[in-house]
């Protein structure tokens, strides 16, 4: 028995040159943001056992941190502080002269050409390892965390970078740090939201590498893991507040979230691929279970077709050479 097929979808797939050619997602260095860790007070770079072939970079020396990933094609950098310095408020990341400050200016100064992006929250600051200052009924206090954030914003945007990125997940966030930077001078500076960000057991290797011992949870300020319409209304409310990219963290766990938030917006969306992707992927290559160019290749083309314009990830510099060769 024989079928009259008319279309036959194999015909575009027969040589490289066609399936380039009719190839509907790319990925390219520029959209690529590579998060860093720098830590004050040690002269060695750490590796961070959570997440093989990451490390924590001694602040006096992340120079050369930075000059490597530019050179391998890099062009952007979210970067995290490993504080010595922890306190109930996160007071350290308010002043012009704590790590967050000092890290951000010395990533910029090296690479004036590089995007520096401050990721703005405060568990890596606080003692007690939640995102923002405890109010009396021992739960995060919104509004008194707006205005740390709104400050450590600031602080940020003055010792130069290029974006502030707020992840703490307090409501009205968005609109605190706009109405400030602009009341500052900064009206220039964008404002990538973690605007879905999910209360995810996969953070957990991410929270040993930046040192925050997080006693309790993050339920009462990020995201249901099961709520795709509450996601679709914490990215309308940070558009509202002024947005410039709006994000989606998790990734490859949410893909569903990027296809609907292409739907809903025309602003940038930014896709993090997180500490325990990362650690899930990179145990089952050392195990030679997966290929590991191709199976982060796949991973970052997911992300673009499922909507993603950025990618936030820490195989980023791997990306980046893998694409130039
Ligand atoms: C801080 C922050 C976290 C991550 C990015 N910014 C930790 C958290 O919310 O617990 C996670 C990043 C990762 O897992 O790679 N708010
Ligand atoms: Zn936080």
């Amino acid at each position: 028995m024989s079928v009259d097929l008319l279309y036959r979808p194999r015909r575009l797939r027969l040589t490289p040159a066609l399936r380039a050619m009719v190839r509907e997602t790319l990925v390219q260095p520029s959209q690529l943001v590579y998060p860093m860790f720098i830590e004050e007070g040690i002269s060695e770079q750490q590796p961070i056992s959570s997440m093989p072939g990451i490390f924590r970079y001694p602040e006096k020396s992340m120079d050369k941190a930075v000059k490597e990933a530019r050179d391998a094609g890099i062009s952007s950098l979210l970067l995290f502080g490993v504080s010595h310095h922890k306190d109930e408020t996160g007071s350290d990341s308010l002043k012009p002269d704590g790590l967050l400050a000092r890290m951000v200016k010395r990533a910029k100064d090296t690479a004036p050409d590089m995007t520096i992006i401050s990721d703005n929250c405060f568990c890596e600051y606080t003692s007690h390892g939640h995102c923002g200052v405890i109010g009396t009924d021992g739960h995060v206090h919104n509004d008194h965390t707006l205005e740390n954030l709104a400050l450590q914003a600031y602080i940020c945007a003055q010792a130069g970078a290029d974006m502030v990125a707020p992840s703490a997940m307090m409501d009205g966030q968005i609109a605190a740090i706009r109405q400030r930077l602009d009341a500052e001078g900064y009206t220039h500076t964008p404002i990538m939201a973690y605007a879905s960000k999910f209360a995810s057991g996969l953070y957990g290797p991410f929270r040993a590498a930046a040192g925050c011992d997080l006693k309790g949870d993050r339920f009462t300020y990020q995201m249901d893991p099961a709520n795709a319409r509450e996601a679709q209304t914490e990215a309308a409310l940070d558009e509202a507040e002024g947005a410039d990219i709006l994000m989606v963290k998790p990734g490859m766990f949410y893909l569903d979230i990027l296809a609907r938030l292409r739907e809903q917006t025309n602003l940038p969306l930014a896709a993090y691929q997180v500490s325990g992707e990362y650690s899930m992927m990179s145990y089952a290559f050392q195990k030679g279970v997966l290929d590991e160019k191709r199976v982060v290749m796949e991973s970052m083309t997911a992300l673009r077709r499922a909507g993603a314009d950025i990618i936030l990830t820490y195989f980023a510099p791997r990306v980046a050479r893998w694409l130039k060769e």
